[in-house]
């Protein structure tokens, strides 16, 4: 029996991670800030797939919080098999505004809460020789959207960074880079995403799908879809210079 740990559990990609998982007979450590959906999911989960399913309410925006959550990730008597560091939210906030506090609070979560938990788990995993990470970056990391474009960009680097290190100790790291997913994601971060072509959008199904493939391949890049590798590709070979004018159209778009 193995057990995952995802952190963003009750929504999106995560719940989608959390479910995918479940399917395949793993049990789960479910992490958000929402008990009562936590509840709900965990309920959902071992109702439908017969799992066991832990639940811990955690902002991981918080030191202690994330140190609790970090803590699990440690035990040695219920080992964790797998880590989905999948938590966040998009922040429309610009860089002209004296205001930080958005983009710090985007730091804790998308970058120190990854670094930490990131870190843990791989300490544990190498111990025990096997193990993987899964990473929830971002397209986002190929481009200068605000500051969101440099959290994605920490996120995909580290996990990168991550592989590297944990080669041929049993443990590997993934990113996952999607790209428009229909979650709760924009409307929660109030983006106005209506002027983003239907076809542009990939279901958290697909994308889960996909990725659980290339981490069970022990691939350091996730990019489902053929759509979202060609972005990828056509982003890593333009001049610079024209990767900023695509950014600056695509804010154009999603107000
Ligand atoms: N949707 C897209 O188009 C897209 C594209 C590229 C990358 N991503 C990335 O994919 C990941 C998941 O996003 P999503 O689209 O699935 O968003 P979502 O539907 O809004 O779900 C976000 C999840 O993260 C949890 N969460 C948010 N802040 C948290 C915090 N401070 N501490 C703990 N949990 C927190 C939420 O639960 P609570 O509110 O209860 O805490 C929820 O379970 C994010 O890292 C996002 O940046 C999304």
């Amino acid at each position: 029996m193995t057990t995952a740990l995802v952190t963003g559990a009750t929504a999106g990609i995560g719940a989608e991670f959390a479910r995918q998982l479940a399917a395949r007979g793993d049990d789960l450590v479910l992490v958000a800030r929402n008990r009562g959906r936590l509840e709900q999911t965990a309920t959902e989960l071992r109702e439908r797939y017969g799992v066991r399913v832990e639940v811990l309410d955690a902002d991981l925006a918080d030191r202690d919080a994330l140190a609790r959550v970090a803590a699990r990730l440690s035990e040695q008597d219920e080992p964790i098999d797998t880590l989905v560091s999948n938590a966040g939210f998009g922040y429309p906030a610009k860089l002209a505004d004296p205001n930080t506090e958005p983009h710090e609070g985007a730091l804790d979560v998308m970058a120190t809460a990854v670094l930490v938990l990131g870190n843990t788990a791989a300490a544990a995993m190498r111990a025990r020789g096997r193990g993987r990470i899964i990473t929830v970056a971002s397209l986002a990391a190929w481009i200068t959207q605000g500051s969101y474009s440099a959290v994605k960009s920490f996120a995909k680097l580290y996990s990168e960074a991550l592989a590297v290190e944990l080669r041929g100790t049993g443990v590997t790291a993934t990113a996952l880079c999607p790209g428009w997913v229909r979650t709760e994601f924009h409307e929660r971060a109030a983006i106005d995403a209506g002027g983003i072509p239907a076809w542009v959008w990939v279901d958290a199904e697909r994308c889960v799908r996909e990725c659980l493939t290339h981490a069970d391949a022990g691939k350091a890049i996730s990019l489902p879809t053929k759509r979202w590798k060609l972005a990828a590709f056509a982003l890593q070979h333009l001049p610079r210079g024209a990767v900023r004018a695509i950014s600056g159209a695509v804010d154009r778009v999603r107000h």
